[in-house]
């Protein structure tokens, strides 16, 4: 039996944000309701960045995600973070399909940040802030014009280069190069750089701004002040994740913040355990770490496309 092999350009033509946020969601509710099953990340670091296995199992899929951040490599072309996806028949544990899944991270990451904006900033917000102008704010502005009508983004980078070419890219919603604390003031913030040190100030943060937390995805990284988190409603997608590697890991280190203080799971919250936004004056905090379910839900969408279509390269992988 062959296995279907996507390159990232093919991916690129399977992959629609509007299924991609729908996918996430209903992803989020099944495992919620015990409808998976998801090991935490297993890290491998090297001495330049470090590797992520990401296994998972939803209903109609088995699978691994291998993953990298290595932050040095824009200066040598390539990008930070990239993905490979192998895709199991859960029945048989027969390989269905190897994919490229760097765009499948870009993709649901941005997904599942909108779907947390969602619940948790304020319906009228307009103004998209966007902090790190890398790879992963395209999807970020992508899902949530998906679901907001975005007047004005605002924009920060450490290199205006970069800052520069996400603006030209998304010349429909008036972006405006912004300082860091300019940013901050969006109704929408979208935290997306490396940093090992917090970025955003309290003092800054409007009453009613909801924050997605995308940056700190690994043990020692953190992006906001944790007197932020203190006076936040702060919602994670998984709660050990979150703990050991999410925005919430240096403060809880330093007995800033505990997990206790955690509002919720975004799997609670769109299963309606618990309630989204009540309060247009609170801030909200979603601390996004990244979680293999939001792979496989894109990547069971992207497979049966590309089944259905039956034009795609295959190859005798293994035995069968
Ligand atoms: N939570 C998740 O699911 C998830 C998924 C993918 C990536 N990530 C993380 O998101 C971050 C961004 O990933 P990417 O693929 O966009 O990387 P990228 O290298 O393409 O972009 C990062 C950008 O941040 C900028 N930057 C670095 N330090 C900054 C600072 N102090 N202030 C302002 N800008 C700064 C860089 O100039 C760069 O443009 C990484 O930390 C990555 O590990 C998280």
């Amino acid at each position: 039996m062959p296995t279907l092999i996507l390159s990232k350009n093919e991916m690129r033509g399977l992959l629609s944000m509007p299924e991609v946020i729908e996918v996430v969601e209903e992803a989020f509710r099944d495992w919620t309701q015990g409808k998976g099953n998801m090991p935490p990340k297993a890290y491998l670091s090297v001495d330049q960045g470090d590797f992520r296995a990401m296994p998972v199992y939803l209903p109609g899929v088995a699978g691994l995600k291998w993953v990298n951040v290595h932050t040095a490599n824009l200066s040598r072309g390539l990008p930070t973070v990239m993905a490979v996806w192998i895709h199991n028949d859960p029945e048989t544990g027969y390989p269905l399909a190897v994919m490229d899944a760097t765009d499948i991270t870009a993709y649901r990451t941005g997904a599942t940040a909108a779907i947390a904006s969602k619940y948790l900033a304020r319906q009228d917000s307009h103004t998209l802030g966007i902090i790190g102008a890398g790879r992963q704010a395209y999807t970020q502005i992508q899902a949530h014009a998906e679901l907001f009508e975005i007047h004005r983004i605002n924009v920060f980078d450490l290199s205006e280069t970069t800052a520069e070419k996400l603006m030209q890219s998304f010349p429909e919603y008036s972006p405006r190069k912004s300082t860091l604390e300019e940013a901050t003031t969006s109704d929408i913030v979208c935290t997306l750089t490396p940093s090992r040190e917090a970025l955003l100030k309290k003092e800054w943060v409007q009453p009613g701004t909801h924050i997605n937390a995308i940056g700190a995805d690994a043990e020692g990284k953190e992006e906001l002040e944790p007197s932020i988190l203190k006076e936040a409603m702060v919602v994670v997608d998984d709660i050990r994740q979150a703990a050991a590697a999410g925005e919430i890991n240096m403060p809880i280190t330093r007995g800033q913040f505990t997990v206790d203080n955690v509002y919720a799971t975004l799997g609670d919250i769109v299963t309606g355990k618990k309630q989204g936004r009540i309060d247009p004056e609170a801030i909200s905090v979603f601390d996004s770490t990244g979680v293999a379910i939001e792979d496989a839900a894109v990547a069971r969408l992207v497979y049966e496309k590309a089944r259905h279509a039956g034009t795609y390269q295959s190859l005798d992988l293994v035995d069968g």
